[in-house]
């Protein structure tokens, strides 16, 4: 039987989801290049990762670069997938051994093919481990994500091994990048920006969201912390009665 009441729970922020925004104006407003800050938002995703434990994170995703970061100048980008492969090369012992698992979202295909292979390496070397669910969206777009995942769907109904009647909200989530992890609670947004830039637009459909004043270079353990915090005054409703 429904019972209003046990919908009103107030759980912990089991699935965080951060829209890592505000390196550039970091940056710029330091008089340093764009770049500086996206190498200085790196440190804060070390900080961030290694505070999930105590804050009973178990699943932590993080949007790394979207489809549409491919318009930024080549400059840029290049520098952004030099972190990215430095990141993975630097970081993966200390991953393994904090028992991270990681894994990538988004239309990997784009990518340089070394970067893919080394994506697919790390993704294989962690893939025992469950301290953590590391989640990274790399050239990831909601949108792209959606049609990528009507696509796989639509093949096996063509294939004749599924039924158009069968495909159901459980059936087009199992097709998404993220098929198997739960939905994210919290999204959070630094920069100031409300908005949401085509992240995780099928899985965030109920997530609670916070978005901060702050840039990423500044997002330290203790507001992560004041963040969880936040989340768990909240009460989450999913469209049932109050009271
Ligand atoms: C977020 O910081 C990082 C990426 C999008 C890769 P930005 O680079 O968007 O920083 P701002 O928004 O220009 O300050
Ligand atoms: C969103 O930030 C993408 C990432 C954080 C990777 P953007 O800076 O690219 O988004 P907009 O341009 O403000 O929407
Ligand atoms: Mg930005």
């Amino acid at each position: 039987m429904a019972n209003t009441r046990v919908a009103h729970f107030k759980p912990t922020a089991s699935h965080v989801a951060i829209i890592m925004d505000g390196n550039g104006r970091w940056a710029v407003r330091r008089g340093m290049p764009r770049l500086a800050g996206h190498a200085k938002g790196v440190e804060r995703v070390r900080d961030v990762i290694k505070a999930c434990p105590d804050l009973n994170v178990s699943h932590l995703t993080l949007y790394a670069f979207s489809t549409e970061n491919w318009k930024r100048s080549e400059d840029e980008v290049a520098g952004l997938m030099r972190l990215f492969r430095r990141y993975i090369k630097k970081e993966s012992a200390k991953l393994v051994e904090a028992g991270v698992n990681l894994r990538f979202i988004g239309n990997r295909m784009r990518l340089d093919r070394d970067l893919q292979e080394m994506m697919a390496w790390v993704e294989e070397l962690t893939s025992d481990n469950d301290k953590l669910y590391l989640t990274v969206a790399l050239d990831y777009g909601g949108r792209d994500e959606i049609i990528r995942a009507t696509r796989r769907v639509a093949a096996k109904v063509a294939a004749g091994e599924l039924t158009e009647s069968q495909i159901d909200e459980a059936t087009l989530s199992a097709h998404m990048d993220t098929g198997g992890l739960p939905d994210p609670d919290l999204v959070l947004r630094t920069s100031g920006e409300v908005r949401v830039s085509n992240f995780l637009l099928w899985q965030a459909a109920y997530a609670e969201y916070n978005f901060l004043d702050i840039c990423w270079p500044d997002f330290t353990a203790e507001v992560f912390a004041d963040c969880i915090r936040n989340y768990n005054t909240r009460e989450r409703r999913f469209g049932a009665a109050v009271g």
